[in-house]
């Protein structure tokens, strides 16, 4: 895919990327999604309107979900699955901390990922059985053996002030068995920074399709692994995740099945 698919969300990452960083130092309209701490501005609709339109103006046949607007059919088979501004709530304090994502899913496999950082301004990019890159520089996972030597991510659900089941008992245990375990606020970003071997380690508990499609094969593209909480295959529908660089994989699972018994 040399194509223009790659070239289309590429080009559509970067400017909407760039938009936001533009008007980073504006005020913001904040609303809320369902929870006092799930936040939308009124960036991430304008954002997701650029890319969705130069999407749909060049591939009119394909699906596309995207996180503020929903799902619209169509009729290739194909759907672009869209993050428009992923670390909402660092952008809504100025924390220069995001990331726009693009994947384009096919026969129900993703094909194509492209996440862009526009404060670093890094573009990376997967394609299924082409490796993954960062600026056109071929990436790989790290090689670090084990979980004593990781640096790790994670986040707490939306809805933490609700639910028991919000990743604190599972944080507090990989904090004394990682080097650390950061939490910076960006879903696809930690993906793409998993590929690129700064972490060994990322897990969630409940994510959207659009905070993991591109990063998902980003991460398996330079040689990492991603599965469900037990090991599973990741359900991009509603995914929960674990991903690494492979060769800690079995120590977060273990870790994990530890900390949750038999949930997933
Ligand atoms: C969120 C961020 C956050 C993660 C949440 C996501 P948003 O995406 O990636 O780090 O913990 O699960 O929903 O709302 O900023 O696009
Ligand atoms: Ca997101
Ligand atoms: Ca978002």
């Amino acid at each position: 895919m040399a194509s223009l698919e790659r070239r289309v969300a590429v080009d559509a990452a970067r400017a909407a990327g760039q938009l936001l960083k533009s008007e980073l130092p504006g005020s913001r309209r904040i609303a809320y999604k369902g929870s006092p701490t799930n936040l939308v501005t009124e960036m991430d609709a304008r954002v997701e309107e650029l890319i969705v339109g130069r999407l749909a103006a060049a591939f009119p046949d394909d699906a596309i979900l995207a996180e503020e607007r929903g799902a619209t059919t169509g009729r290739s088979g194909r759907r672009w699955i869209i993050d428009p501004l992923d670390g909402t709530t660092n952008y809504a304090h100025g924390f220069p901390a995001f990331g726009v994502s693009i994947a384009l899913e096919s026969a129900k496999r993703v094909a194509l990922g492209v996440i862009y950082d526009p404060n670093l301004d890094e573009m990376f990019v997967a394609e299924r059985g082409r490796g993954s890159t960062l600026d056109d520089c071929p990436l790989a996972v790290s090689t670090t053996a084990t979980l004593d030597e990781s640096l790790l991510a994670t986040e707490f659900p939306y809805n933490i002030r609700e639910v028991l089941d919000n990743n604190l008992k599972e944080y507090a245990a990989f904090s004394v068995r990682a080097r650390a375990v950061r939490r910076m606020g960006s879903a696809v970003l930690y993906l793409a920074w998993l590929a690129s071997g700064r972490l060994d380690g990322y897990w969630e508990l409940r994510l959207g399709p659009w905070d993991v499609a591109a990063g998902s094969l980003l991460v398996e593209e330079a040689g990492g692994q991603i599965t469900d909480l037990t090991g599973g295959a990741l359900d991009l529908d509603a995914p929960s995740l674990v991903a690494t660089n492979g060769r800690i994989h079995a120590a977060i699972l273990a870790v994990l099945g530890e900390v949750r018994g038999r949930r997933s």
